[in-house]
């Protein structure tokens, strides 16, 4: 084993430890206190609109994993900021983002939602880009002399690829300092190898509730035994939470059932850990290690995006194959697995989200919901939002 898989393989031992612990002794990570949180954090218009820019055009975003680019000209639309934008793997094997608008008027040059294509030709008037954004063809060109300098090429936008995901900032002519964004997770982030991960289904899930209501619910599993009593209830714990901040980025591993059965055992007697976790990308990705069936594990990136109005969210969730697709058996199993979370969050989550968000919108000024010690993940999260809009959470009496 290399030096990096040994050290990773130890991290992960080192957080079974701490579950193992916490099982044994009846304890939790914890936050110092609970928390208050005055509703307007969810329904206030000016801060659903900072939101979706300080956070959604300034901040890099998840837009895909590196196996959905696959190779030179693959390309996927990413819309969900709601700027029109093109990611395509260059024959270079470099990953780079255009809005995907033609320069000539305007029109919607890429129009499949994924593809491959060494250019982009636009079916308007057929003016051709190539994979690095530049003009390469223009029917009647000469007809454009003196137009097209001293550049008609397509508009950049910041994109960059680390640990297997692909990140893109939407807003053309910002600064995107992604190793600086990530920080400390992006070692967390490596362990997760998600450059291997084939992508086996894909779906939207969408809410009515502010996207912070519906990224709450990934946040604590202090919901298990009421919400998901026949769901997750039987195979996780409720109040166990081993917790790890890394800036505004954080992992959160819950304890499943079986936990209880190697607790007190030696080591050398334990499951060897595998990566596990709720792990939450700064500001709205949510990538899960695991499966609501114990024993078995695959990734899905859960990407919260707002809509236009403070109650709107739509939630692309993806499920891959954690080494790739080895058969069709298993691919069914993936796909078995894809359908049994969406149900999961669609029925029981985003149902109590819709309605919990519509409550607040009716309680009267100066309400406020509360995070206990156990909704660390839920205090931490906000505290970071807030601050990267620069817009500090309102004042409310203890
Ligand atoms: S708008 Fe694209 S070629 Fe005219
Ligand atoms: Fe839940």
């Amino acid at each position: 084993m290399g030096s990096v898989e040994a050290e990773r393989l130890e991290a992960r031992y080192a957080q079974a430890r701490r579950l193992a612990a916490h099982v044994r002794n009846n304890t939790s990570d914890l936050a110092p206190a609970p928390m208050r949180n005055d509703v307007r954090v969810y329904t206030d218009p000016a801060r659903h609109a900072a939101e979706r820019q300080k956070l959604f055009r300034q901040t890099p975003i998840v837009a895909c994993l590196s196996r959905e680019l696959p190779g030179a000209g693959s390309y996927r639309l990413f819309d969900e900021t709601g700027l029109p934008i093109v990611v395509v793997r260059g024959a270079d094997g470099e990953v780079r983002a255009f809005l995907n608008i033609c320069t000539h008027r305007g029109a919607r040059l890429a129009r499949e939602q994924e593809g491959s294509a060494r250019l982009f030709t636009c079916w308007f008037h057929g003016w051709s880009f190539d994979t690095q954004g530049s003009l390469v063809g223009v029917p009647e060109r000469e007809r454009f002399q003196g137009c097209l300098e001293p550049s008609a090429h397509l508009i950049a936008v910041p994109a960059a690829e680390r640990h297997g995901i692909v990140f893109v900032q939407a807003s053309p002519g910002s600064q995107m300092d992604i190793d600086a964004h990530l920080g400390s997770f992006g070692d967390v982030l490596a362990g997760l190898d998600l450059g291997k991960c084939e992508r086996v289904k894909t779906g939207q899930i969408p809410v009515n509730a502010n996207w912070k209501y519906a990224l709450d619910t990934y946040g604590e599993g202090y919901h298990f035994a009421a919400l998901h009593k026949q769901t997750l209830a039987p195979y996780f714990r409720n109040d166990v939470t081993v917790y790890d901040r890394y800036g505004p980025h954080h992992r959160v591993g819950f304890a499943s059932r079986d936990v209880e059965q190697w607790a007190s055992k030696p080591e050398s007697e334990w499951p060897v850990p595998g990566p596990a976790g709720i792990h939450y990308l700064f500001p709205n990705t949510i990538i899960f290690v695991g499966s609501v069936r114990p024993g078995f594990s695959y990734t899905t990136l859960f990407r919260h995006f707002p809509g236009e109005e403070v109650g709107e969210t739509v939630t692309y969730k993806t499920i891959y194959a954690p080494s790739g697709v080895n058969s069709e058996e298993y691919r069914k199993e993936v796909e078995a697995a894809f359908d049994a979370t969406a149900h999961v969050v669609a029925t029981e989550d985003y149902v109590t989200a819709a309605e919990g968000w519509r409550n607040m919108v009716a309680m009267p000024e100066g309400s406020t919901v509360v995070y206990g010690r156990q909704e660390l993940a839920l205090q931490y999260q906000h505290m970071a939002i807030a601050d990267a809009i620069g817009m500090p959470l309102p004042a409310v009496s203890a």
